[in-house]
């Protein structure tokens, strides 16, 4: 098992890249350590799948290096870098068994019959697939297929990371859930590092130690799902990370004193270049409704109300002004086009300059 890191690492498709729209991985520094979990989280195409890809010995990158524990693999074979990798699809081999699916890769590495019997057993052990070991592979659901795929990678003793890449899509809903907290069983009992790819944040989220949010061939932001939930560095990670997700009021500059429009929120900050454009964010979480004359942050009228089972999501507007979301438990008591106090616990505000933070305890 290894650390494994990614040092101005960039990636292009065309032998000819000029600039930087060609480029599916932009130019990133990025270390995983052993033994932790991790999601590549963003929407297709943004360069997931090549990240993958590169660590895997797949695809060799136009630019950069990557080293696993210091030492540099970025052209070793993929054979020479022990990774297992678990595609959207699941790969298996129709014509064997499943205890011959899974006794494959150490058949190959030409390891005892003994030792392939003991290694085979206790991964079926871990991913319940004991009763089918003697079962023709191609007899099982897309659940038991993927759960084979990702035990031939797990009956090797070597493996430096589990990679898996949307592995969950061909899965129904409950299964899904089962899977991921199989994976993270697995994780905790064996140490080996796993990188899941989704697009999906809530599987990230539960799943990863730490998230790495991509867009458009950039991280975005890597760091714990409270950090992305609680401090984003971005709008752009604000956006995409939470449900809804994260509001973003106009500020006005005038001569570094920020004020937001209808609410009352003005904020001094030291050298603020005044051509930049500055905003407000504010998770619906963390927004509370409150008697007109105890609001801090503005009155509103409630345009919108979504049950979404225990929560209700609020949807208000301040007069001639933004909308805003809100999400709350109470909203049963709530009725539309009222007119309600807004309230905000001042350190939860986060001010971004042109979408990058630059203030967060206010
Ligand atoms: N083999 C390839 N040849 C050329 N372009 C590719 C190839 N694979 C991916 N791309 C392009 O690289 C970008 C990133 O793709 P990919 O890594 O597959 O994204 P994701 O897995 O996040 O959906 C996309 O613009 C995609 O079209
Ligand atoms: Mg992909």
């Amino acid at each position: 098992m290894a650390e494994i890191r990614l040092k101005n690492l960039a990636h292009s498709y065309n032998p000819a890249h000029q600039t930087e729209q060609d480029y599916a991985l932009k130019p990133l520094d990025l270390t995983w350590e052993d033994g932790k979990t991790y999601a590549l989280l963003g929407p297709s195409g943004c360069g997931k799948t090549t990240m993958l890809n590169i660590i895997s010995g797949l695809v060799k990158p136009s630019e950069g290096q990557l080293l696993f524990d210091g030492q540099d693999v970025t052209s070793a074979p993929t054979s020479k870098r022990n990774i297992a990798q678990v595609f959207q699809f699941p790969v298996i081999y129709n014509t064997m068994s499943v205890a011959q699916n899974l006794a494959f890769p150490l058949v190959c590495r030409k390891y005892s019959d003994k030792d392939i019997k003991f290694q085979v057993d206790k991964v079926a052990d871990l991913l319940d697939l004991t009763e089918y070991l003697p079962m023709a592979a191609k007899k099982l659901t897309a659940d038991q297929k993927q759960l084979i795929s990702l035990g031939r990678g797990l009956v090797r003793e070597d493996v430096n990371a589990i990679l898996l890449d949307e592995p969950l899509t061909v899965i129904d809903p409950q299964m899904k859930f089962e899977l991921r907290r199989k994976l993270r069983e697995i994780n905790k009992r064996s140490g080996i590092t796993m990188v899941l790819v989704t697009h999906d944040q809530n599987e990230a989220m539960t799943f990863a130690d730490e998230v790495v949010v991509m867009q458009d061939g950039r991280v975005m932001q890597s760091g714990t799902p409270e950090i992305l939930f609680e401090q984003p560095q971005n709008t752009f990670v604000g956006y995409f990370i939470g449900s809804p997700p994260m509001n973003f009021l106009p500020l006005k500059n005038d001569n570094g004193i920020l004020t937001c429009d209808h609410t009352g929120f003005s904020q001094k900050m030291d050298k603020l270049p005044s051509k930049d454009q500055y905003s407000l964010g504010i998770r619906p979480e963390y927004l509370k409704i409150t008697e007109q004359q105890n609001a801090s942050f503005g009155i509103a009228k409630i345009i919108q109300i979504d049950d979404i089972g225990i929560d209700g999501i609020i949807t208000l507007s301040f007069e001639d002004g933004p909308h805003i979301k809100l999400k709350t438990r109470d909203h049963k008591s709530l009725h539309l086009n009222g007119i309600v106090g807004l309230s905000m616990p001042p350190n939860k505000s986060l001010i971004y300059q042109n979408n990058n933070l630059i203030s967060s305890n206010i």
